[in-house]
């Protein structure tokens, strides 16, 4: 990462304003006010050539007409000047461009918008967008945008991919009470990408989180990079979920939002933590710029009400960290600051009696027990209790206790008191939220962070004695032979080079060769057609099971060709695949897509109609781990059915995972061969016994 240009562009010692303009109302003019209003103490330097001053600044006509050295210049110029503008940038020395003109690839121009990147890089300078609403710092005093104001003061730093949407988060930081230190509008991404923002984030000493709103990403690989190295918690809004969605996203950004479940995938790869929707975004980046990880999944719950207590159970159970009962000792001790009627299991209810010091006593005693890994408290707004004073007496317990490495959430439900001294709360850095929900979701999102940093941080699974020439020469062949599908038969091959356990099986051109083929393999054998012009083998008539003998192969031979001919007439018959037949197994999807995105990408599911009518199917950037591979049998609705159920013995979930891995590896090497792949169905049998893969099917890529 080049720091110190970014630096430069992020966080300016000096900034100049190309068109800049005297006249209210113009973005030119707004970037100058905003500048002044954030008492931003750099060098400002407006540049305009009709102009002396803009508010109360000396105006230059060009940027080489200032002496002083320049860190950034923004860019507020009509589209048609902005290549001569970074020029005379390049020429001054300037390390960032921040253009807010809009015109370039979001309305089809790409070339335009390339060239602007080449020259500026040309001289060494970056660019941030272009199409973007600037940057805003709270820690430098710095409003280099055309946004209102700079956010309520907080320790997470946003990116986002909406200018617009920014603008609307930076009002709403003042409302929520839910601050940002950096709101910074990423725009058309043409240089400066959510990679290099988060590296350099990252490094940010004033930010303590980071923040995403993402429409789509085109760096996928390095965002997962970057993001596995960093330190801070990174959460992430994907907007374009829905098809209708994704179109809008990608007409407004002009990059193409990818698949949602990959987006998942990847962003938990990558340790990054999603956000349902905008609130959620806020409060989760709220929770994790100020609270350390959940470490365990033992939290406790102290209330004044059974409502907000039962709330928060529900919602607990609903992110995943359900409640357990406290240990005897938490419970007996607990009963100190209640009356008769409270409850010391867990929830922990005070009742509405609780004040001050039960809230004090109970949080302090119950804290420092080693059984707790993080607490949440709720307080309903009573007449005999003042909120402020319950929040103050939060904050002096869990200060008492001196423990800093297990979280808090907080929720009041309540009024103005309550909502007053929340703000107390977060001020003092605890999160509060006005519903218990979303205290239970907040701490939820500090256990998915201490497990998506564990997960992210494992090794990918490493593979000997790949026979890679052997699968490049049969790619190579279909190649030379203008084909872009693999016969079935040459799939498998280079699934065996890859050391993928597959069914024998060989093409047979004439009765008499799939007769030896089938002694050589032994029976029972099923036969299927290979044919260019037959997609789909069985609605042909070109697929016989089962069969047992000789004859059986002769006579099947036979029909098999008379099926297809009657089929479909004029279709090229390449032979007839002789395979083993596998007994049956448990059958499983593996596909592989090679992502715009995020590259090859693996896909899985069980087979038959849980893939083609519940699509329940998961996917996972490649490679990955051997835990992340099991993770994916756990992921999809129908995991049950490999645990075993109903009688069933458990199936070689072990041996399915170290396939997927190896599948994963396949399709990462020979990434610049493979557009698709699939193995279809994989058999799997009871635990020791392993699988087969039965079909496969690769679709090369077009070079
Ligand atoms: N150097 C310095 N100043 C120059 C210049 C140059 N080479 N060329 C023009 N200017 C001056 C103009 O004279 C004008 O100043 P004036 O008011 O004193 O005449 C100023 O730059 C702005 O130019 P103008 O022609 O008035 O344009 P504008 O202010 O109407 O629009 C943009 C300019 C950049 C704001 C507009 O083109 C645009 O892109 N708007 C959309 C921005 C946006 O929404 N971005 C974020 C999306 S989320």
């Amino acid at each position: 990462m080049d720091l110190e240009v970014l630096n430069g562009l992020l966080t300016p010692k000096s900034v100049a304003i190309v068109g800049a303009s005297a006249t209210p109302g113009k973005i030119g003019h707004t970037v100058v006010q905003n500048l002044k209003e954030s008492k931003y103490t750099g060098g400002v330097y407006p540049i305009n050539p009709g102009a002396e001053e803009i508010l109360g600044y000396k105006c230059y006509p060009s940027i080489l007409d200032v002496k002083d050295p320049i860190d950034a210049a923004i860019l507020t110029v009509p589209a048609k000047f902005v290549p001569q503008v970074i020029d005379e940038c390049g020429q001054k020395g300037v390390k960032g461009l921040l253009i807010i003109t809009s015109g370039f690839s979001e309305v089809g121009l790409f070339d335009l918008e390339k060239d602007l990147v080449k020259k500026a890089n040309s001289y060494g300078m970056r660019i941030l967008g272009p199409n973007i609403v600037g940057v805003l710092s709270n820690s430098d005093n710095f409003n280099g945008s055309f946004a209102p104001f700079l956010p309520f003061k907080g320790s997470g730093s946003l990116v986002s991919q909406s200018g617009a949407l920014l603008i609307g988060i930076d009002a709403a930081t003042y409302m929520k009470g839910i601050g940002f230190d950096k709101l910074i509008s990423i725009g058309n991404m043409s240089d400066v990408n959510f990679a290099d923002l988060i590296e350099w984030l990252d490094h940010d000493p004033n930010t303590s989180a980071i923040s995403l709103y993402v429409e789509g990403i085109r760096d996928g690989r390095r965002v997962i990079d970057v993001s596995r190295k960093a330190t801070k918690p990174i959460i992430a809004l994907k907007a374009g979920v829905s098809a209708h969605g994704a179109v809008a996203a990608a007409s407004h950004t002009g990059s193409l939002a990818g698949a949602e479940k990959i987006y998942k995938s990847a962003f938990a790869q990558a340790g990054i933590i999603q956000a349902e929707d905008l609130d959620n975004l806020f409060d989760r980046t709220l929770v994790l710029s100020l609270q350390p990880p959940l470490k365990g999944d033992n939290i406790l719950i102290i209330t004044n009400g059974g409502g907000v207590g039962v709330l928060g159970t529900d919602a607990a159970e609903k992110y995943g960290i359900p409640l357990k009962f406290a240990p005897d000792d938490v419970q007996e001790n607990l009963k100190k600051y209640m009356p008769d009627f409270g409850s010391a299991k867990n929830p922990i209810d005070l009742t509405g009696m609780a004040g001050n010091d039960w809230y004090h006593d109970s949080i302090k005693s119950s804290f420092e027990h080693p059984w707790v890994d993080g607490l949440v408290v709720l307080y309903c707004e009573t007449a005999m209790t003042d909120p402020l004073g319950i929040a103050k007496s939060i904050k002096l317990a869990i200060e008492d206790t001196g423990i800093k490495h297990k979280p808090v959430t907080v929720s009041f439900v309540g009024g103005e008191r309550s909502e007053k001294a929340m703000r107390w709360l977060v001020e003092n850095g605890i999160p509060a939220y006005a519903a218990p929900d979303v205290a239970l979701n907040t701490m939820a999102a500090l256990r998915e962070y201490e497990l998506i940093r564990k997960e992210a941080n494992n090794e990918p699974f490493k593979m000997e004695n790949v026979r890679r020439e052997e699968a490049l020469k049969i790619i190579n062949k279909a190649r030379s032979e203008g084909r872009e599908a693999l016969t079935e038969v040459e799939a498998k091959h280079v699934f065996s080079a890859y050391d993928l356990p597959i069914t024998k099986s060989q093409v047979a051109s004439t009765e008499e060769e799939a007769v030896r083929i089938a002694k050589e393999i032994g029976f029972p054998i099923v036969m299927k057609i290979v044919s260019p012009d037959i997609l789909h083998k069985s609605d042909a008539g070109g697929v016989k099971v089962d069969i047992n003998d000789e004859k059986g192969i002769r006579e099947n031979y036979l029909e098999i060709i008379k099926n297809v001919k009657a089929f479909k007439a004029d279709a090229k018959i390449l032979g007839i695949v002789i395979q083993e037949m596998a007994p049956w197994g448990t059958e499983v999807i593996l596909g592989s897509v090679n992502d715009a995105t995020f590259g090859p990408t693996v896909m899985f599911g069980l087979g038959g109609i849980f893939v083609e009518v519940l699509k329940d199917v998961t996917f996972k950037v490649a490679p990955f781990s051997i835990n992340q591979a099991r993770k994916m049998l756990e992921e999809i609705k129908a995991a049950p059915i490999l645990a075993g159920i109903r009688g069933e013995k458990p199936r070689d979930k072990e041996k399915l995972a170290e396939t997927i891995c190896k599948y994963a590896n396949m399709i990462v090497d020979l990434k610049d061969e493979i557009s698709e792949s699939d193995a279809n169905p994989v058999l799997v049998y009871e635990v020791g016994q392993g699988l087969k893969v039965a079909d496969a099917r690769i679709i090369l890529k077009q070079k």
